[in-house]
């Protein structure tokens, strides 16, 4: 161990040193008398601990503290002193001095270099564990973000084969079957003409249902009208009343954030249709005050804290995090048999401001 002393005492040097020797630790000591040669030493060599006597020439030991670099790690730094009351001892170690040693009363000393070590450590120790917990946290936030990104690509590609490929050939399909009926069909043909045209008016609204789910087109018509047709195929389906509202019509954001906004609005009514066994929904839509929120909210059984950190279940996280990537964040408040709300918000940036990267370009 590296021991810095700032002491201008000779004597008291000496007894500091025997008192050290005296606890069988390992170490060796520097003096040093002045502020420039503390300063300097303390920037030329890593001292594990340093000890200082509180009053010197022209400063104190506190002088000393301040002038240390506020940058990386300090050591532990414990003052030692006889003329300092209790009242300044208590002021140095709000200052974030490790402690205080009486210097009559040196037998301390080995007790409190131990304790003011091993808080050292362990605050180390904690500031080390919370930089790689953010870092991870960071990371992880980036992965969601990317993974979403990805997801989005992959969807939009997959509407755009499933536009070109089957929707071109059932339409092709839909042409002949006309030409067929209109040249000369007997009535038995015609009858599995009809019956043939049905099937297939039946496989061009699936395969739009289905383009529309994994890539809605229809957000280039703006946010309300997308979550409009959401509210709409959604009572249509389920049968659960669905009341939607807004303060703007023509709401309009960087698409990324249109598309945060709908995938919620759609994770948070597939929520609903499968878990809340509710009546009614109510989905607001607003831009108020530069943010833009969007509310879902059920009149069903409620979320219990259970159901909301079942470890496979990654709907509502996966929109926090997705909420997180555009700037937004997402709350969720529910009440046991009355009701669950999701909101989300989000800031909107100001005209001219650089929008979110545009990770779902598609
Ligand atoms: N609107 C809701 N009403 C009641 N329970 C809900 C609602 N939304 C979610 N839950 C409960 O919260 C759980 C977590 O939801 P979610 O994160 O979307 O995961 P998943 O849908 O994959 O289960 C669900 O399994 C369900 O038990
Ligand atoms: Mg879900």
């Amino acid at each position: 161990m590296v021991i810095l002393h700032l002491e201008d005492s000779a004597l008291d040097h000496q007894l500091v040193c025997r008192a050290l020797q005296k606890t069988g630790l390992q170490f060796s000591i520097r003096r040093v008398e002045t502020l420039i040669e503390f300063l300097r030493a303390a920037s030329e060599t890593r001292f594990d601990l340093i000890l200082a006597d509180y009053r010197l020439s022209g400063f104190t030991a506190l002088d000393a503290w301040a002038a240390l670099p506020k940058i990386g790690e300090r050591p532990p730094f414990i003052l030692l002193s006889g003329t300092i009351g209790e009242a300044a001892a208590v002021a140095a170690i709000h200052m974030g001095i490790s402690d205080y040693v009486h210097k009559d009363d040196l037998d301390g000393l080995e007790r409190v270099v131990l304790r003011s070590l091993e808080v050292h450590r362990a605050r180390a120790d904690k500031e080390r564990a919370d930089q790689e917990l953010a870092a991870s946290e960071k990371r992880l936030a980036e992965f969601a973000g990317y993974l979403q990104a990805a997801i989005e690509r992959e969807r939009a590609a997959i509407a755009r084969e499933i536009h070109d490929d089957i929707g071109g050939s059932l339409a092709a399909v839909k042409l002949d079957l006309g030409w067929i009926s209109r040249h000369g069909a007997s009535t038995e043909t015609q009858t599995h003409i009809d019956a043939a045209t049905e099937m297939l008016l039946h496989a061009i609204g699936a395969s739009q249902r289905i383009m529309m789910n994994l890539r809605p087109a229809i957000l280039d018509q703006g946010l309300f009208a997308a979550v409009q047709w959401l509210a709409e195929s959604f009572e249509r389906r389920t049968g659960i009343k669905t009341v939607l509202r807004t303060n703007s019509i023509s709401l309009s954001a960087p698409k990324p954030i249109l598309l945060t906004a709908y995938r919620t609005a759609q994770e948070a009514l597939t929520n609903v249709s499968k878990y809340a066994n509710c009546t009614v929904v109510h989905i607001e839509l607003s831009n108020a005050e530069a943010v833009l929120t969007l509310e879902v909210t059920d009149n069903g059984k409620g979320i219990t804290a259970l159901d909301m950190n079942k470890p496979k279940a990654f709907g509502l996280r996966g929109l926090q995090e997705r909420a997180k990537t555009v700037g937004g964040w997402l709350d969720v408040s529910t009440i046991p048999a009355k009701g669950t709300s999701i909101i989300l918000s989000i800031p909107l940036p100001a005209v001219g401001e650089d929008a979110p990267v545009d990770h779902f370009n598609d």
